[in-house]
């Protein structure tokens, strides 16, 4: 007979085995699949190399480097990548001079997964990008959705590199310290549960969160699913116009993989940020006549009220804290408003040349929606 002590000595090591084995078979991801090696997608598009080695692919467009009069480095949203662009008229893109860079956020289509990204390591990874590409001292920076946090980012981090920021619909972390609880508390409460969900787990348990992710027994996220329920019947349209069908859309910006892309997303923006929007201070202060900014540079934050997403009320609270904000609010709208040429238009004329030479009929459409 084995003595009691030896088969509890026994038992605990079958039960650590076991947990070791559960953890590697459940709970663990499978390896990204680097773009560009043996066996994995081809890298097709432009990258660079980061200093630490990593690649950051990206997409050019509008006026050519050298001839702009404005350069934009874009950060796109969740099920996305550098495809993303304003939807400017081209007219208005030829007038203004403006040039457009958006990159494939790291382990995105074809930019390297990069495990130990940050709020901060996202505002380097622009800055370094923009560094690469020639783009001058100064340069725009437009966040749009769950790529606001990198928006965010830059103003915290390089705010004398910004020409002027836009962060449009940008995502909220539930966890800011200084959000009112019964605010936070109300917006979080509106997403759909299988979201509440998610986003917790991303918060309180990243370590679990591809074991829940990818579980079968209930619904991981509305938002990942993209589920009608989460859009407004605007955004529906502009879905249905678009054609955009998310699962193909999932299984093209997620080839390397979906946990370094998506829920390493979800990881960064609802975990701890290193500082908080609310306490940020102007990066373009006036009175001082320290930096070189124009007198049109700001940042604007653009946000739809009929946002289902995001909760409007969140977003106008996080303005109202920092009066050098600009918030632009388009009653009518969902989640989606940057798909509106006449919003991406408003926006791209907002962020290169300041309110001051706005131009007349602008002025009339954006007054309505003012908040
Ligand atoms: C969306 O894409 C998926 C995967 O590529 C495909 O199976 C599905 O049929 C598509 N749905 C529609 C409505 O086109």
């Amino acid at each position: 007979m084995v003595p009691p002590s030896r088969a509890v000595t026994l038992l605990s090591a079958a039960v650590a085995l076991l947990a070791v084995w559960g953890y590697h078979a459940l709970l663990l991801p499978p390896p990204p699949k680097l773009c560009g090696t043996p066996g994995s997608p081809p890298a097709v598009s432009p990258r660079i190399r980061l200093h630490d080695g990593r690649h950051l692919a990206y997409r050019e467009s509008g006026v050519p480097r050298a001839e702009a009069r404005h350069r934009v480095v874009l950060a796109h949203g969740l099920v996305d990548s550098k495809d993303f662009s304003l939807s400017a008229s081209p007219e208005l893109v030829e007038e203004l001079g403006v040039y457009f860079v958006c990159f494939d956020r790291p382990g995105f289509a074809e930019s390297d997964p990069h495990p130990g990204r940050t709020v901060k390591s996202a505002a380097m990874d622009i800055q370094e990008l923009a560094d690469q590409l020639g783009l001058g001292e100064r340069f725009y920076v437009v966040g749009a959705s769950i790529g606001g946090y990198a928006a965010w980012g830059c103003i915290k981090h390089i705010p004398h590199r910004l020409a002027g920021v836009a962060l449009v619909v940008p995502g909220i972390n539930y966890w800011w310290p200084s959000l009112p609880a019964g605010l936070a508390n109300a917006a979080f409460g509106k997403l759909h549960p299988s979201d509440r969900r998610a986003f917790w787990v991303a918060r309180h348990a990243p370590w679990l969160l591809y074991a829940y992710m990818t579980q079968k027994l209930v619904t991981p996220s509305a938002a990942l699913a993209g589920l009608p329920d989460i859009f407004s019947r605007q955004d529906q349209e502009i879905l249905g116009m678009l054609g955009f069908n998310t699962t193909a859309t999932v299984e093209q910006v997620t080839r390397q993989g979906i946990h370094e892309s998506l829920y390493r997303d979800l990881m960064v923006a609802f975990g701890d940020w290193g500082f908080e929007p609310m306490k940020l201070a102007d990066p373009f202060p006036r009175h001082s006549d320290g930096g070189s900014s124009s007198s049109s540079s700001a940042v604007h934050v653009w946000q739809g009220g009929e946002d289902r997403v995001l909760d409007p009320e969140v977003q106008r609270y996080v303005a109202r804290k920092l009066p050098w904000v600009r918030y632009h609010e388009c009653p009518d709208c969902g989640h989606l408003l940057v798909h509106k040429e006449v919003w991406s238009n408003a926006i791209l004329r907002e962020l290169v040349l300041g309110p001051e030479q706005e131009d007349d009929r602008h002025k009339s459409s954006c007054a309505a929606a003012a908040a």
